[in-house]
């Protein structure tokens, strides 16, 4: 059975994969805004410390869990933590590791449509081009770049929203590019998307950076924009709201708790090497977060609206930034009509990269352990998703409350059932002898104490805090479209834990 499976064809090509998955629009749009709004530079003070206490020791424990499963013929976690863990139960547990990327993948592939359609609209010299004129303010002349983001995607404050049909075109077309390349399986699709895509990434975004710090206006600079973000508020270091969107940021960035890494690494061989293997993709996507991500949109708008102006922007959210802002930006700019396109190709390429990843584990799911074949199972995960898909994609508030739900909360819940299945039930020195068997580098013995103690408990001390805190204000000022996208959202829950029975009494037979 394990000899069927499929496997990466390079090392390279599974860094530059995994990279893929957790290179997105995290990092060029969540991050510079999760930054801006949470104290700017004090931000990265939770942020390492997340990096290094919950985010490294997970990933390598992701990692280690998928290769346990992968060479066992699992690569998704109902069935990997039943054979970590012989309880009935390990197997519901499990279910979450489908759950959440599913959740997510509804919304992922639709924004990731908007880059394309962007992209597109971009390089034809369809997005609005009206220049600024001197002594007009930020606010008002955005608002053609503003409506013209609303007309798109049909967001204007209805209930239920009216999307244009060119978002609806270009999400087929999304959609379609999605199944193209999961149709080829994990080493001819997945692998070498990866290859030409992340390469291409890097450049484009290199190529942006460097546009930026040579942008100057009478507004300010774009190093005005870097010590508007990396400018420490001190007062904010105590402040558990910035410690959570740290570590919530850390989570998302990363890919972890997502079951998606857990996934890719099914595809390992017994002995590949997951401990610099690990690494190297992790800096990686920091590496696109922290520097790339960093550099770009903020910086840009503080050059061309100035440093107070950039702030109220990222403040109003990351669609703002990446869509009104600065195709505004580029209208404004020669070549403005290529750069616009570059942006939003990268955004786009950031995006396919990780929405194959996020789609991934259900479709493993039905080929392990219901035996389909690759093409039905990537069909049928895809038709799944475009029907759940119209929820976002037409009720208002579905999209932000999928992630919040999925996205934010449980992530972390999932992360945390991981390390107590892997270093609790299932004995620590196995996890440990796992995650090292192959292993370019080794760790040090300190890993496996804060992977056993140290991570856990940062863990459940973010999940009660989150609980008691976060969550009552939260359900309390809940719109009624809220509650049909949690029913929307259990009942998935549902149809997941079924797939889940009946693949076990399937195996039985
Ligand atoms: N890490 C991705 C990003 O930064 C998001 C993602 C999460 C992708 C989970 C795949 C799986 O955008
Ligand atoms: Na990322």
């Amino acid at each position: 059975m394990g000899s069927k499976r499929e496997h990466w064809a390079s090392r390279i090509g599974l860094i530059l994969a995994m990279a893929g998955n957790a290179v997105g629009l995290g990092n060029f749009l969540r991050f510079p805004t999760q930054a801006a709004q949470n104290g700017g530079g004090i931000f990265m003070i939770p942020y390492m410390i997340s990096l290094a206490l919950i985010a490294i020791p997970l990933m390598w424990i992701e990692w280690g869990i998928g290769r346990y499963g992968g060479i066992r013929g699992h690569g998704t976690t109902p069935a990997i933590f039943k054979l970590l863990w012989p309880h009935p139960l390990a197997k519901y547990l499990g279910v979450l590791g489908l759950f959440v990327p599913f959740v997510v993948s509804c919304y992922y592939v639709y924004i990731e449509s908007w880059t394309l359609g962007y992209a597109i609209m971009a390089a034809l010299g369809k997005l609005p081009n009206s220049m600024m004129a001197s002594g007009v303010n930020a606010q008002e002349y955005l608002k053609p770049f503003n409506d013209f983001l609303a007309d798109y995607t049909g967001m204007r404050g209805t209930e239920i929203f009216k999307p244009s049909l060119m978002a609806y075109i270009f999400f087929l077309v999304t959609m379609a590019l999605n199944v193209f390349i999961l149709v080829r399986g994990i080493s001819g699709g997945i692998e070498r998307l990866a290859k030409v895509a992340m390469p291409l990434l890097f450049i484009l975004a290199v190529v942006l950076m460097i546009r930026v710090f040579t942008l100057e206006t009478p507004n300010g600079t774009a190093v005005e924009g870097l010590n508007f973000l990396w400018k420490p508020d001190w007062s904010q270091l105590t402040n558990p709201k910035v410690w959570l969107a740290a570590a919530g940021q850390v989570f998302f960035t990363l890919s972890l708790g997502f079951g998606a890494i857990i996934t890719y690494a099914s595809y390992l061989k017994r002995n590949d090497d997951i401990t610099l293997s690990a690494l190297t993709a992790s800096s990686l996507n920091e590496l696109a977060e922290v520097v790339l991500g960093g550099s770009i949109a903020i910086p840009a708008a503080a050059a061309f609206f100035g440093a107070a102006a950039a702030q109220t922007i990222a403040s109003s959210g990351a669609f703002n930034l990446a869509f009104v802002s600065l195709p505004a930006i580029f209208a404004n700019i020669p070549l403005g009509q290529i750069f616009g396109f570059l942006w939003f190709f990268l955004l786009f390429f950031a995006g396919l990269t990780s929405s194959v990843a996020i789609i991934q584990p259900v479709v493993a799911f039905l080929e392990d352990e219901f035996k389909l074949s690759r093409k039905i199972a990537v069909f049928a995960s895809m038709g799944l998703l475009f029907g759940i898909a119209h929820v976002p994609i037409f009720l208002a508030g579905a999209l932000d409350e999928m992630d919040f739900w999925a996205g934010t909360f449980f992530v972390v819940l999932f992360a945390l059932i991981e390390v107590i299945v892997f270093f609790w039930l299932f004995p620590a020195d196995k996890a440990w002898r796992e995650i090292n068997r192959g292993g370019i580098i080794k760790l040090p013995r300190l890993f496996f104490y804060i992977m056993r103690y140290v991570t856990p408990t940062f863990l459940l001390a973010i999940l009660i805090w989150w609980f008691f805190k976060v969550l009552p204000d939260y359900l309390l000022q809940s719109h009624w479209t809220a509650w049909v996208a949690r029913e929307i959202m259990v009942g998935i829950l549902f149809l997941l834990g079924l797939l889940v029975y009946l693949s076990q009494r399937r195996n039985h037979r």
